[in-house]
């Protein structure tokens, strides 16, 4: 549910309160209560209201300097436990005059308590102050050892640390690609990629991820349009939208194309650590024979739940990484000193916490594509890594931006349609199962009910999970 962006439903945070009731229980909202409200809390009212009465709430809250995403909670009653208020917000949405919201991350993955407690440490401790621009040492020095134990020789001088995997990703295009260059990416694919490319003037090309082949390239376009101005192919795997994970073989092939044709490769494999079923992606990091024309994008963000920490890398022959250390330096100095101390606790201590992290999101990712396979119209590839599933839903009849805008409005349920991740996504949407299994439950439940209300569509079959 979204009114102009600002509000955004956050059931978990109500379990967190102080154990002292809200004081707008069952009231009509007034400014008073909303400027208490933005005194007193950090975006959290607890409201049963009206359509009118909400929208006048989240003025005067604004109005009242309240801070933040305004995180809305539509209750009854307080009650002390979280299943006694799970119980009454349940009873409540069924009445409720709101679509109740189903894919909040009421269960998302917390930062690891150890890196935490480093990065809290690491304050105390001054780790306050400017950094090297490629990072600490002790962190580059961590990162290669991964990298060099993984996938292959890596030195600290090869490893550029930044804010997120993002400018991983950004700087090594700013620092390779001129104007007019081009530049291969997948659709669908992360935005980011796209965007990036034309900031740096390029000329973004979408090389189609295919459903038949589990989400891996089109290899024969790859092969037709790896030309003289082609300079870069980036490639995501496992991927964001997809799930899927580049064979072995296509990693050899695309290796072969790029050595031959002179075009550098960014591997984007921030999701390496989320794949399933005891299985690894194939990195195209190993390629030797590429090594010298590979950049290598990682981060902290997914595999250890780091995501407003912001902490990424990315490892690339030594004469760019230098390239790359003065843009950082240039555009943001550096990486917040405790934020990579952190990120050292994280390599160091968090291989548990991964492991078990993943055995989680496996079992997720079971529950949502044996629910979606369920749906009548529906069909989903099972995807081998990340937290995404990505649903071909042509059965429907409903084109994709449509059917996510829909699916929003009238079932509550939040996913992303398979466009925004370029053309090559429509007929799909995309779910994150970084959710709790109940909320994957309910989900599945909801659109189920959707597709009988909007199509009368029953009994089609889609693929078992
Ligand atoms: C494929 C991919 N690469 C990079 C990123 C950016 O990661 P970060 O938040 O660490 O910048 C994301 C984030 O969603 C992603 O999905």
């Amino acid at each position: 549910m979204s009114h102009d962006g600002l509000v955004q439903v956050d059931r978990a945070r109500v379990w967190t309160r102080p154990a002292e009731p809200p004081p707008l229980i069952g009231a009509a909202v007034t400014t008073e209560t909303a400027r208490w409200c933005a005194d007193w809390a950090d975006g959290l009212i607890t409201v049963s209201a009206g359509h009118d009465q909400l929208r006048q709430m989240i003025d005067a809250y604004r109005d009242a300097g309240g801070r933040g995403p305004l995180h809305l909670q539509v209750h009854l009653s307080w009650a002390p436990t979280r299943s006694e208020a799970e119980a009454t917000a349940h009873e409540q949405w069924r009445s409720n005059i709101f679509p109740p919201p189903a894919c909040w991350d009421i269960d998302r993955a917390e930062t690891f308590d150890a890196i935490c407690e480093s990065g809290k440490r690491a304050i105390e401790e001054g780790h306050t102050r400017y950094t090297p621009s490629a990072g600490l040492r002790e962190l580059r020095e961590a990162i290669a050892q991964r990298i060099s134990a993984t996938k292959g020789p890596c030195s600290p001088h090869e490893v550029v640390v930044g804010p997120g995997a993002k400018p991983g990703i950004l700087f090594p295009i700013l620092a390779l690609v001129n104007p007019g260059d081009e530049v291969l990416y997948p659709d669908p694919g992360f935005p980011s990629y796209r965007a990036d490319i034309e900031l740096a003037g390029g000329i973004p090309v979408a090389a189609p991820l295919l459903e038949a082949r589990n989400f891996s390239f089109d290899l024969d376009f790859l092969a037709d349009h790896m030309g003289d101005k082609t300079k870069l192919l980036i490639i995501n795997s496992p991927s964001n939208p997809t799930g899927g994970t580049i064979p072995r073989q296509d990693l050899e092939t695309i290796a072969q194309l790029a050595i031959e044709r002179d075009v550098w490769v960014m591997t984007d494999e921030i999701y390496a650590d989320l794949v399933y079923d005891d299985q690894t992606a194939p990195s195209f990091y190993s390629i030797e024979e590429a090594r010298h024309r590979t950049i290598l994008v990682d981060g902290f963000s997914k595999s250890f739940a780091m995501t407003g920490w912001r902490l990424g890398f990315a490892a690339m022959p030594k004469a760019l990484a230098e390239k790359v250390a003065l843009l950082t330096m240039h555009a943001v100095g550096c990486t917040a000193g405790f934020t990579q101390v952190a990120g050292i606790a994280a390599l160091e201590k968090c291989r548990e916490d991964v492991n078990a992290q993943r055995a989680i999101y496996q079992a997720r990712r079971d529950r949502i594509v044996a629910g979606l396979n369920s749906l009548p119209g529906v069909s989903c590839v099972r995807p081998s890594g990340a937290f995404y599933a990505f649903p071909n839903i042509t059965g429907l009849g409903i084109p994709s931006a449509e059917l996510a805008r829909r699916l929003l409005s009238e079932a509550g349920v939040a996913c992303l349609s398979g466009t925004d991740f370029g053309e090559q996504g429509e007929g799909y949407l995309r779910f994150s199962y970084a959710a709790s299994i109940e909320t994957i439950d309910q989900a599945i439940a909801r659109i189920r009910d959707f597709i009988a209300r909007s199509s009368g569509l029953t009994g089609i079959g889609g693929r078992d999970g």
